[in-house]
């Protein structure tokens, strides 16, 4: 099974439809036109929620545009809304989205959305339903049927968007891709891609601290079931190793890794997932994990192309591989984290965020590698939302990289149990507790309205 091939407002009328997480009621604002940045000066105003950690650079850079405005801040936790609001002191200050979106409403074009990935598409979806553009960190969810809702309803009020994968501007990323491309080393046959970090957790269950004075935890929890508060577990960053939050070492880095294997390849959906990982614990993800894709054949690749992952320690097969030499003769290792494109004529080793790397080197000793220009991932979105030319990491494209990546994610919960993945239908149809896993109940008084049309 490839890409949808139903037309994307059917796809979008079954999938409402169908999904429980939705209210389906129109709120007052989404009955208005959307508040574009036509129409003010040539300026973007910026709404940033989540402003510390990776949202603190996510902000800086995109304030670092010229045309950009912050107009207002949101966080949980009054210390990094405290840091954030010192750079910026004109912008209002939020401890709820909810809030800054319903009084910022007329005020606010575009949105940056750098919270944990539990809280990217409440959040997001929020913001798009009033018409607001939206540059999203990485993975563009957490749920499989979340990016399919953040792609179709991008669709449908032509916002721009922006997936925070900032690499995916990057020359070297770029280069990757054009060379692949460029049919050097033929049609591909596979691809492995690798990282030596893990997000597992297999530690004893967390215990229970005092919330701090500065953090509104009910808010961090957000659409999440209630949990008590842990010291250093959850806030800041380690959300990342629980299910409820996070999305372990594929979402925080196969997301970015893939990247250019999804762009280079133009991979549609994979209609297998396999892992062969070892049991994960109940609540939190496994240290290793190695995950196996079948996907359908593309423009620039063979029939039965397969992409396999694998982190935390575990490593493909290189035997087969060609070595690489340094500049003292010696054979060099593999990168911490990376891809090898294996194809009918030759390898490209892409180690992550460096120059992509012909192999056998005696083969292709003469061959040119065209170099493309570094971009900016963070301009090209304001750029975009000003008129410019549209964006790549969109949610057109970032949608199905990011539910590729996350049914890896469900797989590494079911070891040894392929599960078939149907597009069209968003199902798992052979198995039902994967299935039910594709879309979580958001906790009550967290529920997110979505308008109809
Ligand atoms: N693109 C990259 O290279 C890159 C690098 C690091 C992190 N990230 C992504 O950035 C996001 C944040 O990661 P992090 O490491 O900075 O995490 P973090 O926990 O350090 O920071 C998250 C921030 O969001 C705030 N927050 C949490 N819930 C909120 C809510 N409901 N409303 C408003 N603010 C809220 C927190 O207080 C904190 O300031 C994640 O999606 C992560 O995957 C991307």
């Amino acid at each position: 099974m490839s890409r949808p091939s139903k037309p994307l407002q059917t796809q979008r009328r079954e999938f409402l439809a169908r999904s429980s997480a939705l209210t389906l009621t129109i709120p007052f604002w989404a009955r208005t036109a959307h508040s574009s940045s036509e129409g003010n000066a040539g300026r973007l105003r910026l709404a940033s929620i989540g402003v510390g950690g990776m949202g603190a650079s996510d902000l800086g850079s995109l304030s670092s545009h010229a045309q950009v405005d912050i107009v207002a801040l949101c966080d949980v936790d009054a210390n990094r809304l405290k840091s954030a609001g010192e750079k910026h002191p004109k912008a209002k200050q939020f401890r709820d989205y909810r809030t800054m979106l319903d009084e910022m409403h007329d005020e606010v074009d575009a949105v940056q959305v750098s919270t944990p990935d539990h809280t990217h598409a409440p959040a997001a979806l929020s913001a798009m339903s009033r018409g607001k553009h939206v540059y999203c960190q990485k993975p563009l969810t957490h749920d499989v049927s979340e990016s399919r809702q953040m792609q179709l309803l991008a669709q449908q009020k032509k916002l721009v968007t922006q997936m925070g994968t900032q690499i995916h501007s990057h020359m070297d990323y770029r280069t990757a891709v054009s060379l692949i491309q460029s049919g050097v080393i033929g049609q591909v046959k596979e691809v492995h891609s690798w990282s030596s970090k893990t997000w597992g957790y297999e530690g004893p269950e967390p215990t229970q601290n005092e919330v701090p004075a500065n953090l509104d935890w009910n808010l961090w929890l957000g659409t999440a079931p209630e949990r008590p508060y842990s010291e250093s577990q959850y806030h800041p960053a380690n959300w990342r190793r629980w299910y409820d939050f996070g999305c372990g070492t594929m979402g925080d880095m196969a997301i970015h890794i893939l990247d250019p294997v999804f762009s280079a390849l133009q991979l549609g959906a994979p209609f297998k997932i396999v892992s062969s990982s070892p049991e994960p614990p109940k609540k939190s993800y496994g240290m290793k994990n190695q995950t196996r894709f079948t996907f359908g054949p593309s423009k620039f690749t063979s029939q039965s192309f397969v992409l396999t992952w694998s982190d935390g320690g575990l490593m493909p097969d290189t035997s087969s591989w060609p070595k690489q030499s340094g500049k003292d003769g010696k054979e060099r290792q593999l990168p911490d984290q990376g891809s090898m494109f294996v194809g009918e004529k030759g390898y490209v080793l892409l180690p992550h965020v460096a120059q992509p790397i012909l192999l056998p080197e005696s083969t292709f000793a003469n061959t040119e590698v065209q170099r493309q220009p570094n971009g900016n991932h963070y301009h090209l979105f304001v750029d975009a939302c000003l008129g410019g030319a549209p964006t790549t990491a969109h949610f057109g494209y970032a949608g199905p990289l990011t539910e590729a990546v996350l049914l890896g994610v469900l797989a590494n919960r079911f070891p040894q149990q392929e599960l078939l993945w149907n597009a069209d239908a968003m199902t798992i149809p052979n198995h039902a507790v994967a299935n039910a896993l594709l879309r979580r109940k958001y906790r009550s008084g967290f529920e997110i309205n979505i308008p109809k049309s």
